[in-house]
This record gives structure tokens, C-alpha cells and sequence, in this order.
């Protein structure tokens, strides 16, 4: 539209994508879950072991009907003694719901792939997604099974006999090398991460790693997804407990970043305070709450407004929750297994006593856990909707919370420290101290933010949306690799309509402001915002009052004029010294004029803008490589 008099002086060439060649077995995220995806890669682990055959290991959730020895030996053709036999049971029992059961299965080569074979018969209603997802939770795909029985998704019939591939590898030469005997295929399910899993079953961190094709750079793992785990020793029944029981204090959170200890230069880490508790008047829990607390506070004010300042509504929250906190924080022990529940004077010994020496900003303390640098939020309102939902997610661009403590009616949230502090000390070039962010580590962070937005969107159940995207809820970790922090206001997509707006002028999309309509589509238009002041390396206060118009406007006058590249070099933040490719720019202009619609259904979806900035990145990263040894790119003079 609006870029038509522009773009094509810049058309660019084919993008490349590069995928990553080194693993051992890749792991293919959402991919297996994706029916329409064909890539040879997703019918199965390659057939690249030592061994064309090995014994090798799955895990299943009992479910009922599967949810014995005999079923579900039958259903992944194990051997039922054997079964019976790793998990200390009976041959004759029946497993909880939900516990997780260890498979030993014989695994072969058949083809190009490495699987273990057992057979289904198809029962009504049944789809190729719905027996590899549903049944298979996920240990086989339904590409794999199309594939192994040459059927259309539509033409499978109830009661006939379908072979179905369970994803399993044997050792490579490498892994067998140092050791490694078996592969474990795990069930990722939600809030697991790599490192929590390969510690459960006594591996290695790094290890599971490289057996995924995954780097601690990008360690994000999906539920319903199958992850290798190198042992060196047969799994046991006693590392599927969960949860670890309450006596014993449970092990520490692992450590996101061994050089975070290193950076002690001035290091910020900022999690904003705006922890909005009780007020989920878009959640029917919230209604309750709500009333419950009305009943006891009857000063409290009518949230039907838009507050400048959360704190003000946090604290009549108070004194009712001291008693369900309780509780709620004695649940934690069940549900949340990443999320350690510290004693009150652990934190103190951490912070020094909450000295103002370890203070950072609001309620924000910075503690020494276990050598670690941890955040440390004090809050005093509900934050159980944000431990709730923290604790089901896990994602590398999403700031993780590690631990909990309530002490006295007051919560205190412990997360992972972010080295270089929030994004906006970064980009807003008025302010920023001659700190400085190159190009490349631009679009990086905007695709960073991309991703955990598109994981937060479409990787949740239900679907959540931020609803407070901002540049000062993006924190940079010492790599300058992207975090989303302050999930306080995110809500389940599920609610659409609300009377009461949150967020934060200048990032809020106009159908919110005007209707209260929440759908993903704010996070989207809030995104292009952030991706504005990326780029612009302006605040988004400063362009409204600069230009006195809408942003749609503001793009617009930047691009829409004869002299339009001229312009767009003067918008690009001059920090940057004109050491940009022109070209990318005016696609992340195009990106970011698409976030920016109006009309929420003509903006892109989180999906979209990670496949594009995922391909603006590649490029950038060619242009920075031939850009070091001569310019390529003219500077602006
Ligand atoms: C095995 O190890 C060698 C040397 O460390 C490495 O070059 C090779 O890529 C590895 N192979 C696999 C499949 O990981
Ligand atoms: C599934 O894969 C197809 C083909 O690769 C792709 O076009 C589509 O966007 C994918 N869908 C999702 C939800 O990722
Ligand atoms: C796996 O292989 C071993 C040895 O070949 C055999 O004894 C066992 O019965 C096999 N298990 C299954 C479930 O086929
Ligand atoms: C195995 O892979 C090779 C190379 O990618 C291919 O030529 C061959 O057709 C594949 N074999 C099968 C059975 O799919
Ligand atoms: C597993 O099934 C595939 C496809 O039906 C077949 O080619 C292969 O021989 C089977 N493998 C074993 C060990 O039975
Ligand atoms: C996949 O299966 C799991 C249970 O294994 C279920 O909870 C989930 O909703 C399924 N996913 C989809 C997209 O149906
Ligand atoms: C590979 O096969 C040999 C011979 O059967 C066996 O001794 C060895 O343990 C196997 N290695 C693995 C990793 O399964």
C-alpha cells in the first residue's frame, strides 16, 4: 500500500534459509505436530546409530483406556514384563493418571528411519493427528503414519490395521564414544525444559542438547513432542516420581547462564513492577476473587477505568489471599516442578537482607542464589494467574520465574537475572548512556520477541496474550538475546471483550482502546510499535508528540514521499551511523506498517512476523559477514 512508491527500488533477492546441518538428530519443534509440514526430516529420527538396532526407551503418560501394564504394552508393542519390570510394578497393574510410565521397546531401522514399529486398529473418528497426538501422545506423527501406510489424512477406516512408527534412535558413533548406551524418546509436556529433563533421568545437559540439534541459545522444546535423551544407564522407575516429595527440598533451579556471574560490570535487570493482582475480572476465577474481595473491602475503588498506575489497585487485594495463598503456594508443590519454593530467609541471605545496595528499581531486588544472580520482585497482590501461567510455560524468550516465597501476605517472585537490563535503555538514542545495539542484534531482539509472542499465542493452552508489550518489558540477557518479561496482565485469549483497560499509552491498538476487544492482535500491533522504536531508536511518547498523528501516519510521511529513501535514513536511528542495509529496513517498514492496520484481521499473526524477521535475520547476518570485509552498503553522508 503505502510502500507501493518505495519497494521497488529495493527488491531483494531470494531469501535463504539455513538450516542447521551439525546434530545428531534434529529436532523438528512444532513440525511433527503439523499435519500439512511433509519435510523428510519429520517422519522420524535418521537412521544414523551404530547399531541398526538397539533397545532403546519411551516414556507415555497413563491415560485410561491406557493406563495398565497389558494396554499399553499392547498399544506400543513393549514387552509386558519388561514393562513391568523398569516401573516396579506388578504385570497386573493399573498405573494414576497421568503418571509417567517407561517404555522399553526394540528399535530398528527401517528405511532411512529409526523407529519401533507396533500397530493400531483404527477406532471411529479417528485422523492421523488424532492417533499420533492424542493416543501416541505424540510418540509417533502423523505425517510417519501416512507415510509407513501410503494413506490420505481422509481415507482411514475404523478397524483397519495401521503400522505405526514410534520415534526412537540408537546411539551414534559419537554418543557410543563417551559412553552413551541408550535414547531415551521423552513426551515433552509443559513447563519442562531440557535441562530439567535430562537432569530427571541422570543425563547430561549439553549432551541432550547436541543428541536435539538444539543449543542453549535455542533450547525451546514444545508438549506433544518427542526429546532424545542420551543415558548411559537404563532409565529407573524412581526418576519418573513426581512430584519430588515436599520433605526433601528440591533441587535448585538450574542455572540459565553460566557468565551471568562474569558480567558484574553495571548490570541492570528490570522486571517491571505491575503485577495486577485480583483484578482478572476477564477470567471467571478473577469474578470470584473479585467478589469475594468486594465483600471484605468495600473502599475498594471501581476498576472500571484506565489506570496510569497499577500499584494503586494492587493492595486491597491483600488480606483475603493470605489464606488461599496458603494453600496456593502448598499446590505449587504438586503442580509446579521448575518452580522452587524458597523459605523467606533464604531470600534475605541472598539479598543481603534487602539492602539497598542490592536494589534495582521499584520492587526489584537482585539476589545471589546457589552463585547465580537472581531477580527477586517483592508483590503484594495476586500473582497466581502469572505463577500459574509461568509455570506451565517455558520458553527461552520468555523470562523464566524460578522460584516463590510468601511471607506475610506478601508474594516474592524469583526469576532468571537478565545481565543487560531492559530493551528501552538500549534503543532510545535520547538516553541511552552511549550504550549502542548494531543492526543485526536489532532484528535478532525483534525476532526474539517475535518468538516468545508467537509461543505465548500459539503454544499456550489456552492461547494467552500479553496485553503489555512494551520496550521496557523486553530484557536483554548478557548474549543481547531477548526475554519477555512482566506477564502480569497476560489473560487467555479466550475472553474477548473487557471493560477494563491495561496496558500503556502509545503501545495500546486502537480496537482496544475504543472496545475493549482483546484478541492476539494487540500483542501484534503493540510489536509493531516496539519494532518502530527498534528501528527508530525513538520512544513511542516522543513520535506521537513529534509528529502529532497516528503511527500509520508517521510511517506513512516517512515512506510515502518522492524522496522517500532519504527520509527513511533520516527516521533510522542515527546511532547507527547510517551502518544498516537500506534494503532490510524497508521490509521491517513493511512489517511494521502491517502491525499497525487498524483493522486487527489485516495484521499479520505472530506466525507470520517470526518466519519473515527469522528470514530478514538470515540476510542480515550475510550482510554483516561481507559487510566486515568492505563496505557493500553505501553509508548515508
Ligand atoms: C562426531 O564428532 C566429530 C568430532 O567431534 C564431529 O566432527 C562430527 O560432526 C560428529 N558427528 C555427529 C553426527 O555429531
Ligand atoms: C504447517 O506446515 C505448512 C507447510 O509447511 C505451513 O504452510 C503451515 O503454515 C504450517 N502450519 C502451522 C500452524 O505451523
Ligand atoms: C526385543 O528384542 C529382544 C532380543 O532380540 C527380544 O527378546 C524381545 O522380545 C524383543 N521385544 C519385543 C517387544 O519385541
Ligand atoms: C533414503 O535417503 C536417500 C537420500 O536422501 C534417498 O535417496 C532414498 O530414496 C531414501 N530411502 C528411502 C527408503 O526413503
Ligand atoms: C517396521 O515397519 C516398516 C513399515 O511397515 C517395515 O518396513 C519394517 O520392516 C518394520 N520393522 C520391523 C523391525 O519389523
Ligand atoms: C495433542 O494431544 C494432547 C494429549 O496427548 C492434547 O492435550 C492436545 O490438545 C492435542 N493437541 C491438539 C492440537 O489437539
Ligand atoms: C551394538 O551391537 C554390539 C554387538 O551386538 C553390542 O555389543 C553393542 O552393545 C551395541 N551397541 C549399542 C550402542 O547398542
Amino acid at each position: 500500500m503505502i510502500f507501493s512508491s518505495v519497494v521497488p527500488l529495493f527488491i531483494l533477492s531470494v531469501l535463504v534459509f539455513c538450516p542447521l546441518i551439525h546434530a545428531q538428530q534434529l529436532y523438528e519443534g512444532k513440525a511433527t505436530t503439523n499435519c500439512s509440514n511433509t519435510g523428510d526430516s519429520v517422519l522420524g529420527y535418521s537412521c544414523n546409530g551404530l547399531n541398526r538396532t538397539c533397545q532403546a526407551y519411551l516414556t507415555f503418560r497413563s491415560q485410561p483406556p491406557y493406563n495398565t501394564v497389558a494396554s499399553i504394552s499392547t498399544l506400543l508393542n513393549s514387552d509386558p514384563s519388561q514393562l513391568s519390570a523398569i516401573n516396579s510394578v506388578s504385570e497386573a497393574a493399573s498405573f494414576d493418571t497421568n503418571k509417567l510410565v517407561l517404555v522399553p521397546v526394540n528399535c530398528s531401522c527401517s528405511g532411512n528411519y529409526s523407529q519401533a514399529n507396533t500397530s493400531y486398529v483404527v477406532q471411529a473418528e479417528d485422523s492421523p493427528f488424532l492417533i499420533a497426538n492424542n493416543t501416541y501422545q505424540g510418540l509417533s506423527n502423523c505425517q510417519a503414519v501416512q507415510d509407513q501406510n501410503r494413506r490420505q489424512t481422509t481415507d482411514i477406516f475404523a478397524g483397519e490395521k495401521l503400522n505405526i512408527p514410534l520415534r526412537c534412535a540408537c546411539p551414534t558413533k559419537n554418543q557410543t564414544g563417551v559412553g552413551i548406551k541408550y535414547l531415551l524418546s521423552y513426551l515433552v509436556t509443559w513447563g519442562d525444559t531440557v535441562s530439567a529433563v535430562s537432569v530427571k533421568f541422570g543425563g547430561d545437559t549439553g549432551r541432550s542438547l547436541e543428541a536435539n540439534g538444539l543449543s542453549e541459545q535455542n533450547a525451546v522444546i514444545y508438549p506433544f513432542t518427542t526429546l532424545l535423551i542420551p543415558l548411559e544407564n537404563p532409565p529407573s522407575s524412581t526418576q519418573t516420581i513426581s512430584p519430588p516429595p515436599p520433605p526433601a527440598s528440591p533441587p535448585p533451579p538450574s542455572s540459565p547462564s553460566p557468565n551471568s556471574k562474569k558480567s558484574s560490570d553495571k548490570t541492570w535487570v528490570y522486571v517491571v513492577v505491575g503485577v495486577l493482582g485480583g483484578i482478572a475480572l476477564i477470567t471467571v476465577l478473577g469474578i470470584i476473587i473479585f467478589f469475594a474481595m468486594f465483600r471484605k473491602n468495600k473502599n475498594r475503588s471501581d476498576p472500571i477505568t484506565v489506570p496510569e498506575s497499577v500499584e494503586a489497585i494492587e493492595k486491597p487485594v491483600k488480606k483475603k489471599l493470605d489464606e488461599e495463598s496458603q494453600d496456593f503456594l502448598e499446590s505449587i508443590f504438586s503442580i509446579a516442578q521448575s518452580i522452587k519454593v524458597y523459605s523467606f530467609k533464604e531470600l534475605q541471605t541472598a539479598t543481603d537482607n534487602f539492602s539497598p545496595s542490592c536494589w534495582i528499581s521499584g520492587s526489584v531486588y537482585r539476589g545471589l542464589i546457589n552463585g547465580d544472580y537472581a531477580a527477586i520482585k517483592k508483590v503484594n497482590g495476586d500473582v497466581t494467574k502469572e505463577i500459574e501461567l509461568l509455570n506451565k510455560i517455558n520458553h527461552f524468550n520468555l523470562v523464566r520465574l524460578s522460584g516463590v516465597c510468601f511471607r506475610e501476605g506478601n508474594w516474592y517472585l524469583v526469576y532468571d537475572y537478565a545481565a543487560k537490563g531492559p530493551l528501552s535503555d538500549w534503543i532510545y538514542s535520547a538516553n541511552n548512556d552511549g550504550k549502542f545495539l548494531n543492526w543485526t542484534q536489532r532484528v535478532q531482539i525483534a525476532l526474539d520477541v517475535a518468538t516468545g509472542l508467537n509461543y505465548l499465542h500459539n503454544f499456550t493452552s489456552p492461547s494467552h496474550v500479553h496485553k503489555d508489550i512494551k520496550s521496557s518489558n523486553v530484557l536483554l540477557d548478557s548474549n543481547f538475546r531477548a526475554k519477555i518479561a512482566n506477564l502480569a496482565k497476560a489473560r487467555s485469549a479466550e475472553f474477548a471483550l473487557t471493560r477494563h483497560i491495561v496496558g500503556t499509552k502509545g503501545y495500546m491498538a486502537p480496537e482496544y482502546l475504543e472496545h475493549g476487544l482483546v484478541s492476539t492482535k494487540l500483542d501484534v500491533y503493540a510489536f509493531g510499535v516496539v519494532m518502530l522504536e527498534i528501528v527508530s531508536g525513538k520512544e513511542v511518547a516522543a513520535l506521537y508528540t513529534q509528529e502529532n498523528m497516528n503511527l500509520s501516519d508517521v510511517l506513512n510521511d516517512v515512506l510515502s514521499k518522492e524522496d522517500g529513501q532519504e527520509i527513511l535514513r533520516k527516521f533510522i536511528d542515527p546511532s547507527m551511523q547510517g551502518n544498516y542495509p537500506l534494503e532490510l529496513t524497508v521490509l521491517v517498514m513493511r512489517l511494521i506498517d502491517s502491525c499497525l492496520n487498524k483493522n486487527p484481521a489485516d495484521r499479520p499473526s505472530m506466525d507470520e512476523i517470526t518466519e519473515s524477521l527469522s528470514r530478514i535475520l538470515t540476510t542480515s547476518l550475510n550482510w554483516e559477514s561481507s559487510n566486515i570485509s568492505g563496505y557493500q552498503f553505501s553509508r548515508s553522508s
